[in-house]
């Protein structure tokens, strides 16, 4: 039984996000999506907000082997919480490449059977980030290509109460 740890932020979960996880639940038995609790400093969403989502998305996708869940503290803490046997990083552009590459080899330094495998999404979601969706929607701008239905009205929702 392979179990794979695919950490992010996740705020929020965009279509990008989503197509890594359906090619990883291809592979491993098991992709459990964990949502760190104190990456971001300045958050749009909490935590729990951020897990409801993606629970609701991996839902209406019939994903059956995809977990949500969240972790505290160290990335290679969470590898043996899980018990899973990798962690999986998605690299959109060569741009992404040396953040992951030094974050990739530090969590190796820490703890030598922490293995990262990184996934190219599909090129359409290249483009696509958390960042740009929620500057987007501050803006009043359309971001419906971008994230799920559930999710594009979670941030309208959010920005009107903002
Ligand atoms: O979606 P993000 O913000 O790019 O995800 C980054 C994340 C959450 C995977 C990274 O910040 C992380 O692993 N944080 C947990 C704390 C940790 O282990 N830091 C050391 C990384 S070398």
């Amino acid at each position: 039984m392979k179990t794979i740890l695919y950490p992010g932020s996740f705020d929020p979960v965009t279509n990008g996000h989503l197509d890594i996880t359906k090619r990883a639940s291809r592979i491993f038995d098991k992709v459990v999506i964990a949502v760190a609790m104190n990456a971001e400093k300045d958050p749009l969403f909490t935590p729990p907000e951020r897990i409801e989502m993606l629970q609701e998305v991996v839902r209406r996708l019939e994903l059956g082997n995809v977990e949500v869940s969240m972790f505290d503290g160290l990335l290679v803490n969470a590898l043996a919480q899980f018990q899973a046997s990798a962690v999986i990083r998605g690299l959109r552009a060569v741009s992404d490449f040396e953040y992951e590459f030094q974050m990739a080899l530090m969590n190796r330094e820490l703890n030598d059977k922490c293995e990262t495998l990184f996934m190219m999404p599909s090129p359409e979601y290249s483009f696509v980030s958390s960042r740009l969706i929620k500057e987007i929607a501050r803006c009043g701008g359309d971001i419906n290509p971008f994230v799920p239905p559930f999710v594009a009205d979670c941030i309208r929702d959010k920005f009107s109460k903002h």
